[in-house]
């Protein structure tokens, strides 16, 4: 199916576990300057950051009054509760922030969180007002036997069987091979692009084509300010997330300018 809108682009940046408060709102406060700066480019690509939660509030500060926004890197299913070292979604809302990821390969892999489990916290984030960045890819393994179309269907129906259309369209989805992520190896274009059709077309049969075709769909792993444009050169791909080269404002914007300027 094509399509001829093309939907609004997103550039995320995951700080995983790198910056504390103080260092967080120094780069959060380049981030803003940069987009200040470059306002036609800011108003046609959505911008956010995700640091990790002890600078959670401080970057909030920080970006307070620009048009980036703010996510946090997890949270627990439960609002509340007995679980200790874990984080609700609305203790996330009340600091500033507006998304979340849900089931990042680190966590999926590192953590053994199970698609069950990414489809509860991506519930909750909804229940909570969050918008849950849903990232899902196949393992490098899975690639070589050829089993990453099987994979990508699995992690998306998992998640989005158990929501409404209009649920579904208040998500993003972030293709991330894990094979990709932290290792400089970034996807083809090529590659990517088929991993999206395959996500999209799954989105389409299990949400249906218009909450479907609504949804962002990012790529991540290893997206750099020399890559992305390749990257965002097809329609398929509607922004990145970004790791490793979310940590320099200046690296950070090359990537959300490319998106901005992308065809
Ligand atoms: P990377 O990480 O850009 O450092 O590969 C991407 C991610 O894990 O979200």
């Amino acid at each position: 199916m094509s399509r001829v809108t093309r939907r609004p682009r997103f550039v995320a940046g995951n700080w995983k576990m790198h910056r504390t408060p103080a260092e967080g709102a120094a780069l959060a406060r380049e981030c803003v300057a940069l987009a200040a700066a470059d306002a036609a480019g800011a108003t046609r690509v959505q911008v956010a950051v995700f640091p990790p939660f002890p600078a959670l509030s401080a970057v909030a500060s920080a970006i307070a009054g620009s048009g980036v926004r703010l996510g946090a890197q997890n949270l627990h299913p439960e609002p509340q509760g007995a679980f200790t070292g874990e984080v609700s979604g609305p203790m996330l809302a009340a600091v500033g922030c507006s998304l979340v990821l849900v089931g990042h390969s680190e966590r999926r892999h590192g953590m053994g969180e199970t698609d069950a489990v990414v489809a509860a916290k991506t519930r909750a984030a909804l229940r909570d007002g969050l918008t849950p960045v849903v990232c899902v890819g196949e393992t490098l393994a899975e690639r070589e036997s050829e089993r990453t179309a099987e994979v990508l269907v699995r992690q998306v129906t998992a998640v989005y069987a158990g929501l409404s259309a209009a649920q579904a369209a208040d998500t993003v989805v972030a293709y991330e091979p894990v094979w990709a992520i932290g290792t400089g190896k970034v996807a083809s274009p090529e590659q990517a692009v088929e991993a999206h059709r395959i996500i999209r077309a799954t989105l389409d049969q299990v949400v249906g084509a218009e909450a479907g075709g609504s949804m962002a769909v990012l790529y991540g792993g290893s997206v750099n300010g020399d890559n992305a444009a390749a990257l965002f050169a097809h329609s398929e791909v509607d922004g990145a997330l970004v790791g490793g080269a979310s940590l320099q404002a200046a690296g950070f914007w090359r990537i959300a300018a490319a998106a901005a300027a992308a065809p």
